[in-house]
């Protein structure tokens, strides 16, 4: 069997579907986003990208500012609906009952359900095509204590987090390594 060769296209897998949230806490709207990433560890760069059509647009465009909220598998179908209703017509908030909670550094609210969020002021926008990039700066993250163990280390793996890929949703599976465990020499036990 070989491979084949396809046209460009954007079969990038697994990416995380979030729910980003934008405006303010009193007419605040969430919209599910795939296209989204980061881009620079120092400083903390990521990029979501949108459609000109979507209702949360020009909120963005406007407000500069967003909250990108990463869900569990738990809240599949939440993160489908946000991506399916818009905000011009559906509290989607109160639709799928989630609780929107105020974020440190930004007026758009943080979801409470969300293990992590990340905070994030845009400093550049660019049109790219069917999507417009919005480059920003993660300004603060707050992350659920749930997932925090007694040393302070984030466990992130405990919270479940949800995979989108290729059109559809995944748990995450189990962990099967992590960073530098490849050349990580073992630590030797005395019986
Ligand atoms: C899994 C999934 C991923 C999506 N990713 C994006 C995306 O990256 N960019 C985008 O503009 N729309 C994306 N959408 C579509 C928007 O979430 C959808 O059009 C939504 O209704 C927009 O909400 P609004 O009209 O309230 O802004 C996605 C939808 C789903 C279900």
């Amino acid at each position: 069997m070989g491979r084949q060769h396809w046209k460009g296209s954007v079969l990038m897998a697994p990416v995380p579907p979030a729910l980003v949230t934008c405006g303010s806490s009193e007419k605040p709207n969430i919209l599910t986003v795939a296209w989204t990433g980061i881009v620079c560890t120092h400083p903390p760069v990521t990029y979501i990208s949108v459609r000109p059509s979507r209702y949360s647009y020009p909120i963005l465009l406007e407000r500069g500012e967003f909250v990108i909220n990463l869900p569990t598998s738990a809240m599949a179908k939440t993160v489908d609906l946000c991506g399916m209703k818009t905000g011009a017509e559906v509290n989607k908030a109160r639709v799928c009952g989630l609780t929107l909670i105020p974020s440190e550094t930004v007026a758009a609210p943080s979801i409470e359900e969300c293990p992590v969020s990340l905070e994030c002021r845009v400093t550049e926008t660019k049109a790219l095509g069917s999507h417009t990039m919005f480059l920003a700066e993660v300004t603060a993250v707050s992350v659920d204590e749930r997932f925090m163990d007694s040393k302070g280390k984030l466990n992130l793996q405990q919270a479940g987090l949800l995979a989108y890929a290729h059109g559809e949703y995944f748990a995450l599976g189990r962990k099967c390594g992590d960073f530098g465990f490849s050349v990580r020499r073992r630590k030797k036990h005395s019986t």
